[in-house]
């Protein structure tokens, strides 16, 4: 069955509600955190080159991701609220997202960051994308965007 990739923002919430108990069950914050920070208006993914995607297989949503400005680095976007079902990981759905975002990303910004601590899949994971380790409080990775236009 195929996958698409959508934008997330006129379906939030409720797009995610699938994701809620997976995550928590695995003890992984971030959906929950994401679901709130929407809710509240803190976070709304609005700003210039900022993005929230699902990946949705059969009408239900099996990933997230999201990009938004990164604080850290001036004309940086930072990746960030990813997260794929437990049962359909492993498949390149992450990265279908991640190749999205990036790609639109480009647009606007000439490197994207990320935070790889959320569990031992994310550092292989954005490695895999060409993201290069650096020392930098709460950034990991950071991936020029020249080389985001050869994947
Ligand atoms: C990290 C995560 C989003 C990856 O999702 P995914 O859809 O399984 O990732 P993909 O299938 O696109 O993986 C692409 C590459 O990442 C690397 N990778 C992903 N999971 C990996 C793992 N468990 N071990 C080693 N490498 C892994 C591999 O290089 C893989 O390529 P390959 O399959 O050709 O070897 C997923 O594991 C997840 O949701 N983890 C929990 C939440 C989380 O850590 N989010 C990231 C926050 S920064």
């Amino acid at each position: 069955m195929g996958m698409l990739i959508i934008d997330a923002r006129p379906l939030m919430p409720e797009v995610l509600q699938e994701l809620v108990p997976t995550s928590m069950h695995e003890n992984i914050q971030n959906i929950s955190k994401l679901v709130r920070q929407w809710t509240e208006g803190e976070s709304l993914f609005d700003g210039e080159g900022e993005e929230l995607r699902v990946a949705q297989i059969g009408g239900s949503t099996v990933g997230v991701g999201g990009v938004v400005k990164c604080r850290d680095f001036s004309g940086a976007l930072r990746v960030t609220r990813f997260y794929v079902h437990p049962e359909f990981r492993n498949r390149g759905i992450a990265t279908a997202i991640a190749v999205h975002l990036i790609k639109n990303a480009s647009q606007f910004a000439d490197a994207v960051t990320c935070n790889a601590q959320a569990s031992v899949q994310a550092t292989p994971f954005w490695e895999s994308l060409g993201f290069l380790r650096i020392e930098h409080p709460g950034i990991t990775h950071k991936l020029q965007i020249d080389k985001t236009l050869q994947i």
